[in-house]
């Protein structure tokens, strides 16, 4: 059976990715594909649990514990949904997933990238996007799109968010084939055109 494809939606907290990602979804419906929509952290059930922990436990939650935490989601995301949807010739869209750790957690806390790395290859035993999109935003207009209600992640300062957005652009210099830039500065719908055209190139490659 043709194998389907593997997408990831990454970028700041308030760049507008899940939007974006719904519209894609719509679209890719419009011409037929099998699509799913899932997200990380908190897709399945168990995942919903940790990621109840990692948005709103309001105890200290220790830099290394949410590193697994983040982890372990991924581990059970990839191997009972995103490996068997796409081994179905699916298109799974999903928001969120191995860049974000590196991004927030290696970036953003400050933890061991080259580490993260290794671990997040050991929780995605083998799949790698076919293609990520990087909804890359200003710190400033991602923290007011974000607004007053923040969790636990949203709540951590500016400056973390400053280094998370440079943890994006760096990964995007590393991974030029893998990972495509998408302006979210712009309006919704010149993003969505953006998001389209990287799409479509995708789809016609395959
Ligand atoms: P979520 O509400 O899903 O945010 P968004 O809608 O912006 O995707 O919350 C996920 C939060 O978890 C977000 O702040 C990013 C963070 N995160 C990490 O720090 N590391 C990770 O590996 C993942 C997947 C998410």
């Amino acid at each position: 059976m043709k194998k389907g494809l593997f997408i990831t939606f990454e970028g700041a907290d308030g760049s507008g990715k899940t939007t974006q990602l719904n519209n894609i979804k719509t679209f890719l419906n419009e011409k037929g594909f099998d699509v799913v929509v899932t997200r990380e952290p908190g897709s399945l059930e168990l995942g919903q649990k940790i990621r109840n922990i990692l948005l709103h436990y309001d105890g200290v939650v220790a830099d290394r514990c949410e590193i697994f935490l983040f982890l372990a989601d991924r581990a059970q995301h990839v191997e009972t949904f995103i490996k068997p949807a796409i081994d179905e010739g699916k298109i799974v869209l999903c928001d969120r997933h191995t860049d974000s750790t590196i991004a927030y957690q290696g970036y953003g806390r400050e933890q061991d990238i080259e580490l993260l790395k290794s671990l997040n290859e050991i929780a995605v035993n083998g799949l790698k996007p076919d293609l990520t999109m990087l909804f890359d935003v200003s710190t400033e207009t991602a923290q007011q799109r974000v607004g007053n209600e923040k969790d636990r992640m949203e709540s951590i300062g500016i400056e973390f968010h400053r280094k998370v957005r440079n943890g994006y652009l760096e990964l995007l210099k590393e991974n030029p084939d893998r990972i495509k830039l998408i302006n979210a500065n712009n309006s919704i719908e010149t993003v969505f055109e953006d998001a389209k055209k990287i799409i479509i190139d995708l789809i016609n490659r395959n």
